[in-house]
């Protein structure tokens, strides 16, 4: 089963902008980058766990799931099984991710899934900035929210193929928002939520976790003598409890940069309905700003999904 975000990776024309706000805004410590420019930051002592590389247009370029090293190969003839043509990594792409193995594949919105093991650690976390760190370990990098076309795909997916487990639901801005967590005793709220709007696909949102509220204070601070677009003010969810704002990054996704957000044992987890996303805060700007990494989805036909010709 998949065990927490181990990376996460993106393509974008603003990546060099990645060197100042990754250090100086969110905390972050520079890795060694790639040959090709590519900004790479660290969050813990792993090697690193975002990447932002260079690309013509913003995109979400791959998720890097962490899965138990006995549990690789069983996740992928689950990923198989279900229709999707995995590729086992190479020693380069391995090394490249700072992990020990590796497996990708294209899933149902054509979103890149990497299925890994064996994160990589490196030197001890250093941030770009004084702060408290972030909340990682067991629980991994954060959460990603997505933006989905269709609802009952994404569950199937994520919960039938992938293994995530039930977390909650909110009604709210005229769509239902499905969250995710891993299964466990003591797994983050939500590892990944969807969000359904109908022929769309993107990223919304990227959470980071601080272990400290001031580091949330500081980071709000700096957001606001910078003037970056804060898309959404101080607040917390109903279901994780997490004190938030979200800032818009230089790649046109928005990261959510939190506190205090609560574990789950699944063993005992209930599930619950909500109807707002905030129980207080979180405010919008008057005029919000769409987001970058968003765009149609145009579903295969069913002989390209079966690789049939016609
Ligand atoms: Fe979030």
């Amino acid at each position: 089963m998949i065990r927490n975000l181990s990376y996460i990776g993106f393509a974008s024309p603003a990546y060099e902008e990645w060197r100042t706000f990754g250090p100086e805004v969110l905390g972050a410590e520079l890795a060694a980058g790639g040959d090709d420019g590519t900004v790479r930051l660290r969050v813990d002592d792993a090697a690193w766990r975002v990447a932002i590389h260079p690309g013509e247009a913003d995109e979400l370029a791959y998720l890097g799931w962490d899965v138990a090293p006995a549990d690789f190969d069983v996740m992928i003839t689950r990923v198989q099984a279900a229709g999707f043509s995995v590729q086992r990594g190479d020693a380069s792409l391995a090394g490249d991710r700072a992990v020990a193995e590796l497996a990708w594949f294209v899933g149902p919105f054509g979103l890149r899934h990497e299925l890994s093991h064996g994160c990589q650690s490196g030197a001890p976390f250093a941030p770009g900035r004084a702060m408290s760190g972030f909340v990682t370990g067991e629980q991994g990098l954060g959460h990603a929210v997505l933006i989905v076309p269709e609802l009952a795909a994404a569950e199937e997916f994520f919960i039938e193929v992938l293994g995530f487990k039930d977390s909650d639901t909110i009604h709210a801005m005229g769509t239902h928002l499905r969250f995710f967590h891993c299964a466990g005793t003591a797994a983050r709220h939500h590892t990944l939520a969807v969000v359904p709007i109908p022929g769309m696909v993107g990223m919304h949102h990227l959470m980071l976790e601080v272990n400290a509220l001031d580091d949330v204070g500081h980071a709000l601070d700096l957001i606001n003598e910078r003037e970056i677009p804060l898309m959404m003010t101080l607040g917390r969810h109903p279901n994780d409890r997490m004190l938030s704002f979200y800032v818009r990054t230089p790649s046109g996704f928005d990261l959510e940069y939190g506190y205090g957000g609560r574990l789950i044992d699944d063993r005992t987890w209930q599930l619950a309905e909500f109807d707002a996303i905030s129980e207080w805060g979180h405010k919008s700007p008057a005029v919000p700003l769409l987001p970058a990494v968003l765009r149609p989805f145009q579903p295969a036909t069913s002989s390209e999904a079966t690789g049939a010709s016609t």
